[in-house]
């Protein structure tokens, strides 16, 4: 692309917003957010994920948010042009990294979605007589050929939306799908709540085991969910922000964005989690928890084939439009400094991330003996991705925000102004969230 085109740009302001929804919104609200609850124990868990969201997520959302509206750069290109020459942009490469990542094996367990939706359309996962839907879950995703074939069209489906524009492709998507998503979720979370399971469920997640706020761990995976649910510390906000022109108030986008995601993971949680006690589940799982659980709330209910045809749809498209955020953050930098055009970037990108992801799909069976740290090969891209690259890129655009740019434009550039809240979102990026980063991977590591 030349310079001299204009770069792409939303068409509203409605379709920014949405567009940010739709990153946010996607498998971490449901996949990753209830089997990660369910395997750190439950409300101690969302207590600390929830703090994460206010003192540390919100204000890095809105510094994403202003580094690219005011850059209109990709990741890379937003750190060079605000500040030339100077160690920032390695934010920008850990960035690009962590899309190539996270997109390999989220594409991965989109498939598996994909998977149960087509199930769902001729009747449901064929359990037979004696298995169960984890009999059915592990069949599945232990067969060599079939996941990848998903996993395939997934990443077809996100490459294909990338290559027709951020406009054209991403916006209109949104407006459509996550409302219907939310509406369901909500109606299955009602569903589960009468399966019997709820009075177990809701002290699962509301009543802390106080023993657990002693446990390093929990505080990082809390820390990753927190960055991973809100498509932070990557730069996929920021690149989103690059589309904007300067019309949108910044602080209400930010705050609506995280709100929405946020909800969506709770009302998650009470659609899962009832069912999962009701049903004799054990909440720690794994990533197969709600492949598992669903299915079930859909077996009893009536209709409830078309139920699980609605929502697999709908979680699969969800996870489109985060995928597509994810794929877009790697496009929009190859595309600047490579000058691909846009059409090439999505296709050699996305098939480079796909080729990337079979390791991840392959260590659920053939490859299963192959662990990294006790971890699986998904989880452990999972884990390095999530709970280390994006906290780490959190902190490094936190500091860029605070300290890299005069306090003065950061303010301008938020649209806080010199006003109480831009103080303390200033004082936050400068001190509170570095810090309570520092100290969580300071104690994960058994510093403390
Ligand atoms: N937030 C997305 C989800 O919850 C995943 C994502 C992470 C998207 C990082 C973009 C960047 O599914």
């Amino acid at each position: 692309m030349s310079a001299l085109q204009q770069r792409e740009q939303w068409g509203s302001k409605i379709g920014f917003i949405l567009a940010a929804m739709g990153s946010a919104v996607g498998l971490g609200n449901i996949w990753r957010f209830s089997y990660v609850t369910g395997e750190s124990g439950g409300a101690a868990f969302l207590l600390i994920y929830l703090a994460c969201i206010i003192a540390i997520g919100i204000p890095i959302l809105m510094a994403e948010f202003s580094i690219g509206r005011r850059a209109q750069s990709d990741v890379v290109g937003s750190f060079e042009t605000i500040a030339p020459g100077k160690p920032w942009v390695l934010a920008g490469f850990l960035g690009v990294a962590s899309a190539f990542i996270i997109l390999s094996f989220y594409g991965v367990v989109a498939g598996w979605s994909l998977h149960y939706f087509t199930q769902y359309f001729t009747g449901g996962p064929a359990i037979g007589d004696a298995g169960g839907y984890g009999d059915y879950f592990g069949g599945f995703i232990t067969s060599p050929v079939q996941p990848l074939f998903w996993q395939f069209l997934f990443m077809a489906l996100t490459v294909g939306i990338v290559y027709g524009g951020v406009k054209k492709g991403i916006e209109m998507w949104n407006k459509i799908l996550m409302p219907g998503l939310a509406l369901l979720v909500i109606g299955l979370a009602g569903y589960s709540l009468t399966l019997g399971g709820a009075g177990e469920a809701i002290t699962f997640l509301f009543a802390p085991d106080w023993s657990a706020f002693g446990d390093p761990e929990v505080y990082l995976a809390a820390l990753g969910q927190a960055f991973f649910s809100l498509s932070l510390g990557m730069g996929a906000l920021i690149t989103y922000g690059s589309y904007l022109s300067k019309e949108e108030k910044l602080p209400g986008a930010a705050v609506s964005v995280a709100t929405l995601d946020t909800l969506f993971a709770i009302i998650a949680g009470l659609m899962i989690f009832p069912a999962v006690f009701a049903f004799g589940i054990s909440p720690d799982s794994g990533p197969g928890l709600v492949f598992i659980t669903l299915p079930e709330i859909f077996a009893e209910m009536t209709g409830g084939m078309i139920f699980g045809f609605l929502f697999f749809f709908l979680l699969s498209a969800a996870a489109i439009t985060s995928g597509v955020s994810l794929l877009e953050v790697a496009v929009a930098y190859f595309m600047r400094r490579f000058s691909w055009s846009r059409k090439k970037a999505a296709v050699i990108i996305g098939g480079i991330i796909f080729v990337l992801g079979v390791p991840s799909s392959l260590g659920n069976g053939v490859l299963s003996h192959v662990t990294i740290g006790g971890l699986e090969i998904l989880d452990a891209a999972d884990f390095l991705a999530s709970n280390i690259f994006l906290p780490l890129g959190g902190l490094m655009i936190a500091l860029f925000v605070g300290w890299g740019w005069q306090k003065s434009d950061a303010l301008k550039e938020s649209d806080f102004g010199d006003t109480v809240f831009g103080n303390l979102w200033v004082f936050i990026l400068r001190f509170v969230a570095p810090i309570l980063i520092l100290i969580v991977f300071l104690n994960a590591i058994g510093l403390f």
